[in-house]
């Protein structure tokens, strides 16, 4: 099956699985990519009834009202039920490295806004150590220089993605060199506190707390609390 088709698969089964608790009072805090992207299709297609989004990016926000579905800022909302977003990887404890598509900012926001975050994958993003994926860190553009050398001490291989300019108006370094990502908890800290970092894509503060991973055969779901499919 086409990694697209696992992409759809997953996204069905998020929107399965939070339709019970959608009225037309919700407002869905919704991510960003393709795996995001279907989800919203899907919404679409379905004619899901919601109050409005907050979306985690400009490309989330455009896709959203081309399907005539209201985007308010986070500001604008007292709280909010439910993330939808996908990951570039997840590990059991459903601590997760995002940012491939350069949102992990806004992500990180709303993750952390949210009382669930549910995810949504296929499977071979489903990892046993993180890291292997390189690291996306959000800097500060005139501290690139500074923050690479950091890196290069705590041992990573830093590279600057080249002519992405973030939604918040910064610059973006990929990490390789990382793997394994041992106590994601305690790198993601140590990366944040170097000044110039915006944010960094490890998300093990606050990780998801569902996952949904699509492989050919069936759509496996994850608990955070219960840890088990
Ligand atoms: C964007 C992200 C995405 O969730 C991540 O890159 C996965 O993308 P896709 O669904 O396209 O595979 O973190 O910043």
């Amino acid at each position: 099956m086409s990694q697209n088709k696992l992409k759809a698969l997953c996204a069905r089964a998020a929107l399965d699985y939070i339709l019970p608790k959608l009225h037309g009072r919700t407002i869905l805090g919704i991510g960003t990519g393709s795996t995001t992207n279907l989800f919203i299709e899907l919404m679409a297609q379905e004619k899901i009834r919601l109050k409005g989004a907050v979306a985690s990016s400009i490309a989330t926000k455009k896709l959203l009202e081309k399907h005539e579905i209201k985007v308010f800022k986070l500001d604008e909302v007292d709280s909010l039920e439910l993330y939808i977003d996908g990951a570039d990887e997840s590990n059991s404890s459903l601590e997760l490295v995002k940012g491939g598509g350069g949102a992990l900012t806004q992500e990180k926001i709303v993750a952390a806004a949210s009382k669930e975050f549910v995810c949504i994958v296929d499977h071979t993003k489903w990892v046993s150590n993180l890291g292997e994926f390189p690291l996306p860190i959000e800097v500060i553009p005139t501290s690139i220089k500074y923050v690479s050398k950091e890196i290069k001490e705590m041992g990573g291989d830093p590279e600057h993605r080249k002519g992405v300019i973030t939604d918040n108006g910064n610059l973006i370094i990929d990490v390789k060199g990382l793997y394994p990502i041992s106590k994601p908890k305690s790198l993601e800290k140590d990366l944040n506190n170097i000044a110039g970092v915006v944010t960094n894509g490890i998300f093990a503060l606050r990780p998801a707390d569902k996952i949904f991973v699509a492989s050919n055969s069936e759509v496996s779901e994850y608990s955070r609390s219960l840890a088990s499919s």
